[in-house]
C-alpha cells in the first residue's frame, strides 16, 4: 500500500477525517503540522509569529523529504499549504477533501471550540483574506490531487468510507 496524503483548505477537516479513516481501516495516521510542532517544539502559530511564513514553508519542505524517505503505509494529514512542497507525489496518493469556502467556514463556526480553532490558524485571522487564499488555491488543489472527495454534504463516517473505497485500503 502507498501512503495516503490528505490535502485541502484550512478547516475542511483533514485531521478529523484522517482519525476516522484510521479508526475504520486500522491504518496509522500522522499529521504534518503535529510533526513540525514536535520537531520545532513550538506551535505553528508561534513559528509564524517568530519566524514568518517563509520559514514555515521551508520546514514543510524538509518534513516532506523526511516523509518521502521514512514513512510507508501511513495516512498523512497535512496543513493547508503542504501541497506545494514539490515532492508530494513521491510521498504517496494525494486525496483532496473538497468543499466550498462558505461551508468550511460555517462548519468551523459551529464547532464548540470555534474560537480556538480559528485562533491557532495564522492565515485564518481575517475571513476576507482566507477566502481570497481559498480562491487562489482551489484550482491548484484539484490539479495536484489524484482523488477528489466532495465533503461538503458528508459526515465524517461517510467521507472516511469513501476514502477507503476509492483508495482501496
Ligand atoms: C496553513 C494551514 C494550517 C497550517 C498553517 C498554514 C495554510 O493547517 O499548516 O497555519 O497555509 O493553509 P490547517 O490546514 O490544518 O489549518
Amino acid at each position: 500500500m502507498n501512503n495516503i496524503i490528505l490535502i485541502g483548505f484550512m478547516g475542511v477537516g483533514k485531521g478529523s477525517v484522517a482519525r476516522e479513516v484510521s479508526r475504520q481501516s486500522k491504518i496509522m495516521c500522522i499529521d504534518t503540522d503535529d510533526l513540525i510542532e514536535s520537531w520545532q517544539n513550538m506551535s505553528i502559530k508561534k513559528i509564524f509569529a517568530m519566524h514568518g511564513e517563509e520559514y514555515f514553508r521551508v520546514l514543510e519542505k524538509n518534513m516532506a523529504k523526511w516523509l518521502e524517505y521514512n514513512v510507508k503505509k501511513t495516512l498523512i494529514s497535512t496543513g493547508g499549504g503542504f501541497f506545494k512542497v514539490g515532492n508530494i507525489h513521491k510521498i504517496g496518493t494525494v486525496v483532496l477533501l473538497d468543499s466550498p469556502f462558505d461551508k468550511i467556514y460555517e462548519r468551523l463556526l459551529k464547532h464548540e471550540n470555534a474560537e480556538k480553532k480559528l485562533k491557532k490558524r495564522p492565515l485564518f485571522q481575517d475571513v476576507a483574506k482566507a477566502k481570497s487564499l481559498y480562491k487562489d488555491r482551489k484550482k491548484e488543489y484539484r490539479k495536484i490531487a489524484d482523488i477528489i472527495i466532495d465533503v461538503s454534504d458528508k459526515d465524517l463516517a461517510d467521507t472516511a468510507k469513501e476514502i477507503c473505497k476509492r483508495t482501496g485500503i
